[in-house]
């Protein structure tokens, strides 16, 4: 996740693209290298456009060696079913994460595969259930890149366990989002230990733990 100094996870644009730059980029790519799945939230498909996961070149041969298939899946939460069409309709459509009540569950097995359908939870999606899912898939390392919303809810169910946040050296007032938001408090707040703060191009790398399970949920 990236934010600003003001704590804004967007730009004016409404996107998290207009305050990043290379530093985070080459965060975001040795992450995305790491995992054996992407966890994204409908929300922030929607607004930054997925496609191409590839893993960099020269991040191949590490990634080989830990025995991860060649590239990342990207995996869709979603409630409502609403994908781009350009992902639902691509030659190997991402798996898309969805609650097993839902009605966008049977239309999009029709159009994606039961496959590639991963329906766990009534109402909402059991995120914890997806998780494991994924894992039963062979896809143990989840990296999500949110956004706020679904952070939020992994974080209320005590899923993450490292936080890495970028600081942009930018301030942008204006109503621009938090990078968890999904508009209850966390009860308790979920503590953090720093594994590592690493300053670049004037940016602010920081890698959290997040160690224990939160008793609380949020109100
Ligand atoms: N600063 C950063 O690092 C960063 C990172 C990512 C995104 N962003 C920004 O965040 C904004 C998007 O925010 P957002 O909160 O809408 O993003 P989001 O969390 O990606 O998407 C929210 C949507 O995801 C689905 N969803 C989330 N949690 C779910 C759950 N537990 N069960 C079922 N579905 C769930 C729902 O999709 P449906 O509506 O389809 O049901 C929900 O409306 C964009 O402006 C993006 O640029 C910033």
């Amino acid at each position: 996740m990236i934010a600003t100094l003001d704590g804004a996870g967007t730009g004016a644009d409404g996107r998290s693209g207009s305050i990043n730059g290379p530093a985070d980029h080459r965060v975001f790519d040795v992450l995305r290298s790491l995992a054996d799945v992407v966890v994204v939230g409908a929300g922030t498909v929607r607004a930054e456009g997925y496609g191409d996961l590839s893993v960099r070149r020269d991040l191949r041969a590490a990634r080989a060696a830990r025995g991860q298939h060649a590239d990342p899946e990207l995996a869709v939460v979603t409630r409502s079913g609403s994908v781009p069409d350009e992902l639902l309709d691509a030659a190997v459509p991402p798996l898309v994460v969805t609650a097993a009540d839902g009605d966008a569950v049977a239309a999009l097995r029709r159009r994606i595969g039961a496959d590639r359908v991963v329906a766990v939870g009534t109402g909402d999606v059991d995120l914890g259930g997806a998780l494991a899912a994924l894992a039963a898939r062979g896809l143990p390392r989840v990296l999500t890149e949110g956004g706020p919303r679904l952070l939020g809810d992994l974080l209320a169910a005590d899923l993450v366990d490292d936080l890495c946040l970028t600081t942009a050296p930018l301030v942008v007032g204006g109503p621009a989002r938090r990078v968890v938001d999904r508009g209850g408090w966390l009860a308790p707040p979920a503590a953090a230990r720093c594994a590592h703060l690493l300053h670049g191009d004037g940016v602010l790398l920081g890698r959290w733990l997040l160690d224990g399970p939160r008793s609380g949920a949020l109100d």
